[in-house]
Formats: structure tokens, C-alpha cells, sequence
């Protein structure tokens, strides 16, 4: 009775929680996703551990009876079709601030990364096409004081603009949205921020950091129109979602632009197909979705999801969550 599925295998303290508040969960072969449980399986589940890998819709809530929390293992839900989760009253939880620190430094790595060419460089030493030391070998632009504008400006982008002020002397700017979203936006960060219309807001920068949150508005976001506008050196990072960018108008100016980089953790089809256009760019970095994947973030995550379920059954109401 009380059965909790975990989709994917996580750490152990949630089971753990689960358990010791008189749950049974049950986590799923790795080879087994949730959309393919059949009705029998789901009927006596009352909570579910999701991904963002898992479409919580419709057509799959009408497999389950019994549900009464979903507790997504991220901080995005865009895997969550909130409307058909309310209209069953069933309470929506996520893992908000414990993953913010994890995914910026993540996302100033994948920018060193990119900036430096240190995939490339690294790959060079393990397939001894390193030549020894020559000056002209694996040159990219310096991170310092270069200018960074950051689109989608909550925890984790504040959080990288702090990293690269701080560390880096970076001026860090965000797109113009209105005086109360702008006073918002200044809220809580201890260092200057410089506020741009669209326009000059992307013709100005060195570097572009997509952190934005996916919904309708921010779809394909990165758009051939936007790219235009960016300086052709520019180095555009991604640690949001995949869908925040055009990706085939993005593979055509990176074709054309050598020097624009485009370093991502996120892409529209995860896992990345290895034959995808990204694969065969020089000026590509790619990471496997690795923005929270510390161990102190993943294990707090873990804690989140657990607490979601277990207020959720017993309090009717969520832990942390977007939807409580
Ligand atoms: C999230 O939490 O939304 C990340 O993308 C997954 O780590």
C-alpha cells in the first residue's frame, strides 16, 4: 500500500525518507520508462518521482487513479502538463534553490570550456595529436572583463552573473522588461547590472548565457532573427532547455561564424543523437544535461522530492513546489 514509483534511480535518502513515513516506494528498471507502465501497474500508486525525461499528461493520468503527488526531480517542469495535474487536484512538486550553485558553476565551466577550447585541447592529449608546447595551438578568448548578458535572469542566471563579476570582472547585462520585472531583477544581487533593450542588448555582447526557464514565450527564443544581431566572436551558452534555441538556424551560423561558439548542456533531443550537425562543429561543446549533477545538489534534490510525497499524502500540501 502507498506505493511511490521513483523513475529513475536516485539517491538513496529519499528511499530511505520515503520508508521511514510508512511509503513503499519502487523505483524502475533503467530500462523501463514511466509512459510505458500499463493501467494494472499504476493503479495503486499514489505518488510519483518524476523526470524531466517523463510526459506527465493527459493520457497518462488517466492510468492512475490513485495519484495524488507528482514530485519532479528537477527544478524545470516543463515535462508537467500543469493543467491536467489541477484539474485532477493532484499537487505538483519540484527541487527550486538547491541546485542553483551546481548548474552556475556548471555553466561558467561550460563557458571556460567553450571559451578556451579545452575539449578540443584535451582530446589532443589522449589521441596524441598534441605537438608539445606551440604558441599559436588551441587559442580562444580570454573570460575576463569580456561582456555577458545573461536571458532568463532568476536563481541561477543572478547566481552566474555573481560568479562572473566577482571572479571574472565581467559586466553583466539582462534585456530591458518593464521597471517592476527590472526592480525584481535587481533584487538580491550585490553587484551592478546593466539593463538593455532587446536590440542593443544583443549586438553588444561578447557572450550569451540562456538560463531562462522553457514556456511558450521562450520557445525557439534564439531564433535566426536574434542571431543575427550578435556579434559573429560572440560565445552563447545554454544550461536551460534545449527548446530555448533554433537549433538548425543555429547549426547555419556556426557553420558560416567559425569564431561564434555555442557551448550547451542542454539540447531539443536528449540523449543527443551522435550524428546531429553539433557532433562535427569545431566551435560545439557538448555536455550530457550536467547542470545539477553535484553530489550535494543531486542528494538534496533527492531529500526535496521525498518531502514533496510525503507532506504531499499526509498535509495536502507540497514541500517546494510550483503548483502546491
Ligand atoms: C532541472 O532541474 O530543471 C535541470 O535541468 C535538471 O537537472
Amino acid at each position: 500500500m502507498s506505493k511511490v514509483l521513483i523513475s529513475k534511480n536516485i539517491p538513496a535518502i529519499a528511499n530511505e525518507l520515503l520508508k521511514k513515513a510508512g511509503f513503499t516506494p519502487e523505483t524502475l528498471n533503467s530500462d523501463v520508462s514511466l509512459s510505458s507502465l500499463d493501467p494494472l501497474q499504476l493503479q495503486e500508486v499514489v505518488g510519483i518521482i518524476s523526470m524531466l525525461a517523463d510526459p506527465i499528461d493527459d493520457q497518462f493520468l488517466e492510468k492512475t487513479p490513485q495519484l495524488k503527488v507528482i514530485s519532479n526531480y528537477a527544478v524545470g517542469f516543463n515535462n508537467l502538463d500543469l493543467v491536467a495535474l489541477q484539474k485532477r487536484n493532484i499537487l505538483v512538486g519540484n527541487t527550486p534553490e538547491v541546485l542553483t550553485e551546481a548548474t552556475a558553476e556548471l555553466t561558467v565551466g561550460l563557458l571556460l570550456m567553450s571559451m578556451r577550447n579545452l575539449t578540443l585541447a584535451n582530446r589532443a592529449v589522449y589521441d596524441g595529436s598534441w605537438q608539445g608546447f606551440r604558441p599559436l595551438d588551441f587559442l580562444g578568448p580570454t573570460l575576463f572583463r569580456k561582456k555577458v548578458g545573461i536571458m532568463g535572469f532568476g536563481r541561477i542566471g543572478k547566481k552566474v552573473g555573481e560568479i562572473l563579476h566577482f571572479g571574472f570582472q565581467n559586466p553583466i547585462s539582462i534585456i530591458n522588461r518593464g521597471d517592476e520585472k527590472n526592480q525584481q531583477a535587481t533584487r538580491d544581487i550585490n553587484y551592478p547590472l546593466h539593463i538593455f533593450n532587446e536590440d542593443e542588448f544583443l549586438k553588444d555582447l561578447d557572450i550569451l548565457i540562456l538560463n531562462s526557464p522553457l514556456n511558450e514565450s521562450t520557445h525557439n527564443w534564439l531564433n535566426e532573427n536574434r542571431l543575427q544581431k550578435l556579434k559573429t566572436t560572440a560565445t552563447i551558452i545554454n544550461t536551460g532547455r534545449g527548446d530555448l534555441v533554433d537549433e538548425e538556424a543555429l547549426v547555419r551560423f556556426l557553420k558560416k561564424h567559425p569564431d561564434l561558439r555555442y557551448g550547451t548542456d542542454v539540447m531539443k533531443v536528449e540523449p543527443l543523437p551522435t550524428t546531429h550537425e553539433f557532433t562535427r562543429l569545431a566551435n560545439v561543446t557538448l555536455l550530457p544535461h550536467i547542470g545539477s549533477a553535484s553530489i550535494e545538489a543531486r542528494e538534496a534534490m533527492a531529500v526535496i522530492c521525498a518531502k514533496n510525497i510525503i507532506m504531499g499524502i499526509n498535509e495536502g500540501r507540497v514541500f517546494k513546489g510550483p503548483l502546491k
